[in-house]
């Protein structure tokens, strides 16, 4: 196994260099590397036999449907875009170490179809929606957003039409009744396993997500003639509010609140800000708090507009209920992780994946493998070969357990 967790470490590190940023890695949804991508996967999948294709919303699928295996089929995977100036491991991982797991069953004639789904998009980044391609092979891809304008005002239709996909064939995407479930394995992009000294964990559940576009809005002045005092600043205002959105998440148990982006406008250093649109992501394991969190951080962004004499305005881009993984199937992670020979550790996600969208389909579940330092969605984002290994033994194990047990 040491040689098939090398291999997928060494190909995440080559699908790394497929950037848009060359000297980091930043990889949009049907960006121009996702080419590269694909026509890497593709090698590598038709090198054991898969059968290939590329649906219309981006996901690259290597299909292997051995004699006798229709209607058997587990799904695996993640997702290959990535946040900007990312690690090369986050949902590549998912993918490279699947495809190993395939030419493991392959070789010990495992009676399962697998189909690997690089997912094209699960960040969110372009489109400030995430999960298109999940979404699709879940059957739950929403035609409205095919006219959401990234930030070159390219819809997210034309952006498919010109990778040279047909938009009005995503329902084609849509996994069919032979899907009897989806497994990912991801890295943990958090401290707990390493703070364990653990090699990986079955994911129990993913926390639940929202994320919301806030504009205040005041008036652009003189930054040199309007005295402080008859000011609409902006960005003061929303200043403000990212202190009190921190404060909030420091006083609630369990919650994490995160403002990662902001815009402001006409963005000149002797203007006073007309406008500051902010990006906010929160996260809770459960709804009622993270809805009731959600409507504490818009109240006090009301309050501090009024009382700055400015408007503010929301736009909620993603609402994601938390959503539990499949219990039966989670047994069958911990136990493959026991057979492995490690502590069968269970732990929720607060990252969200692609699982969470999947699981509304079909059973589903994740494996975890250790994320040295705790750190993901930054370029020193790593992962140990012994983990990896560790993961893909207890893989194997969750992959003749399903074979043997689901009818
Ligand atoms: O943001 C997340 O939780 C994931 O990495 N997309
Ligand atoms: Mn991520
Ligand atoms: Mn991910």
């Amino acid at each position: 196994m040491r040689e098939r967790a090398s291999r997928a470490i060494a190909e995440c590190r080559l699908i790394g260099a497929m950037t848009e940023e060359p000297g980091s890695i930043t990889r949009r949804f049907l960006t121009a590397p996702v080419r590269d991508v694909h026509a890497h996967l593709r090698a590598r999948m038709e090198s054991i036999s898969l059968n290939v294709r590329v649906d219309a919303a981006g996901n690259m699928r290597g299909l292997w449907e051995p004699q006798g295996t229709a209607g058997r089929r587990l799904l695996m995977g993640s997702h290959i875009d990535t946040v900007p100036d990312a690690g090369a491991f986050d949902g590549v991982l998912g993918v490279t170490m699947a495809l190993e797991l395939v030419a493991l069953a392959q070789e010990r004639k495992l009676p399962l179809a697998l189909e690997v789904i690089a997912f094209s998009e699960e960040e969110g980044v372009r489109f400030g929606v995430p999960f298109i391609g999940s979404r699709a092979v879940a059957g739950r891809f929403d035609p409205a957003l095919l006219e959401i304008k990234d930030e070159d005002g390219i819809t997210l239709g034309a952006a498919i039409r010109e990778f040279g996909l047909d938009p009005t064939r995503l329902d084609e995407a849509a996994i069919g009744k032979d899907a009897l479930a989806f497994f990912e394995i991801h890295i943990e992009q958090g401290p707990v396993l390493e703070s364990e000294q653990l090699h990986v964990a079955a994911v129990t559940g993913i926390v639940g997500q929202s994320r919301l576009a806030v504009e205040f809005v005041g008036l652009a002045n003189h930054a040199g003639t309007t005295p402080m005092s008859m000011r609409q600043d902006a960005l003061t205002a929303a200043a403000e509010w990212i202190t009190a959105v921190e404060q909030c998440a420091l006083h609630m148990d369990g919650l994490a609140a995160t403002v990662g982006r902001i815009a402001v406008k006409p963005g000149a250093a002797n203007v006073v800000p007309g406008s500051a649109t902010l990006a906010l992501d929160i996260r809770h394991a459960r709804d009622a708090a993270r809805n009731a969190a959600t409507e504490e951080l818009l109240a006090k962004a009301r309050a501090i507009a009024d009382r700055r004499g400015l408007s503010v305005e929301w736009r909620q881009q993603m609402d994601v209920p938390a959503v539990p993984m499949d219990e039966r199937l989670t047994a069958f992670i911990a136990d493959a992780i026991s057979a492995a020979g490690m502590p069968p550790k269970r732990m929720s996600s607060g990252a969200g994946h692609d699982a969470m969208v999947l699981a509304s389909r079909m059973p589903t579940a994740m494996l975890f493998l250790r994320s040295p330092g705790g750190i993901s969605h930054h370029p020193s984002e790593t992962v140990l070969v012994e983990d990896v290994e560790a993961a893909l033994h207890a893989g194997w194990n969750f992959l003749e357990r399903f074979a043997a047990e689901i009818r």
